[in-house]
């Protein structure tokens, strides 16, 4: 499994999370980071050919950013306005990135409990999350359960490691679709039943 992190925040050096999680990513030397913001540069331009060959080259693509105004920074709406562009992503001969996984990494100022109907948030982030879920299903990718780490607004330093430890143990689980967890666990079952079947 090959994944790919697009971390899309406007000050990572200022971050108290996202660099954290960059980081973490980056050091396991098995996942491909890049950071947008230093990548598109001021202008936010990028190049396209050179981003649509990296995901072709992984099978699972990651967005990690900050919650901001309920979406994500700017710059990951200029790099998916370019890179996911007609023919490649969508519309005819668009299907390069079909059967391929596409997973959330996001993080939030607010309290979980703020994100539920008659929470101040008023929706759940899976609900507000949906744009990019139906890009997912726009360009053929499986959405995985988005991982989302709440209440950075009053986290302490010290919930931040527990929090880069769950983050990388969902992003390298390779089960997270659940077809993928559903066929092993029959694959046993039938397993067990040969066994019982063999003894009998
Ligand atoms: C411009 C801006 C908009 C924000 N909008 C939201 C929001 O809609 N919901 C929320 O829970 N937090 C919001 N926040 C808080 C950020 O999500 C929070 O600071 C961030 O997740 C912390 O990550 P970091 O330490 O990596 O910067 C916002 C922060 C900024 C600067």
């Amino acid at each position: 499994m090959k994944t790919l992190v697009l971390t899309a925040h406007p000050d990572l050096d200022n971050s108290r999370i996202n660099r954290l999680w960059f980081d973490a990513l980056s050091e396991t030397g098995e996942i491909t980071t890049r950071d947008l913001t230093a990548t598109g540069g001021e202008t936010m331009r990028f190049d396209v050919e050179a981003e649509q060959a990296l995901l072709l080259a992984h099978d699972r693509i990651v967005f990690q950013f900050p919650f901001y105004w309920y979406s994500a920074p700017p710059v990951l709406k200029a790099w998916m306005d370019q890179v996911l562009s007609f023919g490649f992503a969508y519309g005819p001969g668009g299907d390069r990135l079909a059967g391929r996984e596409f997973l959330i990494l996001v993080s939030t100022g607010g309290p979980a409990d703020s994100y539920h109907a008659g929470g101040y948030n008023s929706f759940s982030m899976d609900e507000l999350l949906k744009p990019y879920q139906q890009m997912a299903i726009l360009t053929g990718m499986t959405y995985l359960r988005p991982f989302v780490q709440h209440g950075l607004a009053v986290a302490e330093d010290a919930g931040l490691a527990e929090s880069v430890r769950s983050m990388l143990a969902h992003v390298t689980d390779p089960e997270l679709d659940p077809k993928v967890k559903h066929s092993r666990i029959l694959r046993e079952i039938e397993e067990q039943e040969k066994q019982v079947a063999s003894v009998a």
